[in-house]
């Protein structure tokens, strides 16, 4: 559904909490107070923009309103036993989930893919030469996408070394050990793609290369010296989706515009929940 009204307050809001809940992961208070509701007055006010949008989206399908969707499909499930169906706050917390960790990761890739493209331009050359190529001048559609290989490669090698999700971590529910470290039961276990998707055993040497990523060389790779989308059950439920927009998102507007970083820009890292550039990307936008 369009989102296209409450946009900038949406922007606002998911940056305040990003910002956030980063910081608490900072302090050992941050910590304690973790998944409680946010006492400073900011985050608080954000959390209500945020209930207002997905409740008033549940209120509207519930009505009859918009199409058929994901959300008509959590409001017709119903309990195998109870026979019930979500309640509202069941449904929130879904909506909120596939809202947030379905724009701002995306978002994010994407942001990184035209830094890298705009600091790397031969890589940027070979993408309008193979769009210029499939497309002509036609926009691409889903069909396209297994012949733009070059298009997918600068994606997944641009989330290598930007991975939106930059780190995620699970608390250990019993002792355990992992490869030769203690793990005491109740201990939070961190796992970054950042830096493993940087390490010089398997990703030599450390420049932007998206030929890194053909089928051939992604086999001598173990499974997880890559896992942008994470891992295991908790694999990102919508990692094909978030494949097929980007890629299309970056074959549409590269076949039309080039985006230059503003001279003397250096973008910096703002490691939040996401990987985001710290106030943003002013890049010029010229015509291909
Ligand atoms: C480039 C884009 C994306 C990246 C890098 C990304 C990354 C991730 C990662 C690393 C996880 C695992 C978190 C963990 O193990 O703790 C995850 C989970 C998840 N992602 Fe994504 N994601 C992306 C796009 C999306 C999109 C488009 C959607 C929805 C439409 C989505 C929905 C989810 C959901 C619902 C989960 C939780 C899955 C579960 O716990 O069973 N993500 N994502």
């Amino acid at each position: 559904m369009d989102i296209g009204g409450p946009a900038d307050a949406l922007s606002e809001a998911v940056t305040t909490l990003n910002r956030y809940i980063s910081a608490q992961f900072d302090s050992p208070i941050g910590l304690l107070l973790a998944g409680r509701p946010p006492l400073r007055p900011g985050p608080r006010r954000a959390l209500r923009t945020l209930d207002d949008i997905v409740f008033g989206i549940i209120r509207t399908r519930r009505a009859g309103g918009g199409g058929y969707d994901l959300l008509t499909t959590l409001l017709e499930l119903r309990d195998e036993e109870t026979g019930e169906g979500m309640t509202d706050r069941q449904l929130r917390d879904e909506v909120m989930t596939l809202l947030l960790a379905g724009h701002e990761t995306t978002a994010n890739a994407l942001a990184w893919t035209w830094y890298l493209l705009a600091r790397h331009p031969d890589v940027a050359e070979k993408l309008r030469a193979e769009l210029g190529a499939v497309l002509g001048t036609r926009p691409p559609g889903v069909d396209d996408l297994p012949r733009l290989p070059w298009t997918r490669m600068i994606i997944d090698e641009a989330m290598r070394l930007y991975p939106p999700a930059w780190f995620v971590s699970r608390r250990a529910r019993e002792d355990d050990e992992i490869g030769g470290y203690r793990i005491p039961a109740g201990s939070n276990v961190a796992l970054s793609p950042w830096v493993t998707h940087r390490h010089p055993a398997f990703w030599p040497p450390e420049t932007f290369d998206p030929a890194r990523f053909t089928p051939e060389r992604a086999a001598t790779r173990p499974r997880f010296a890559y896992f942008p989308f994470g891992g295991g059950p908790r694999l990102c439920i919508g990692n094909t989706f978030a494949l097929t927009e980007a890629q299309l998102v970056l074959a549409t507007v590269a076949s039309r515009w080039r985006l230059d970083l503003l001279p003397g820009h250096e973008a910096e890292l703002e490691p939040l929940v996401t990987l985001r550039p710290r106030g943003g990307l002013p890049m010029r936008v010229r015509r291909a």
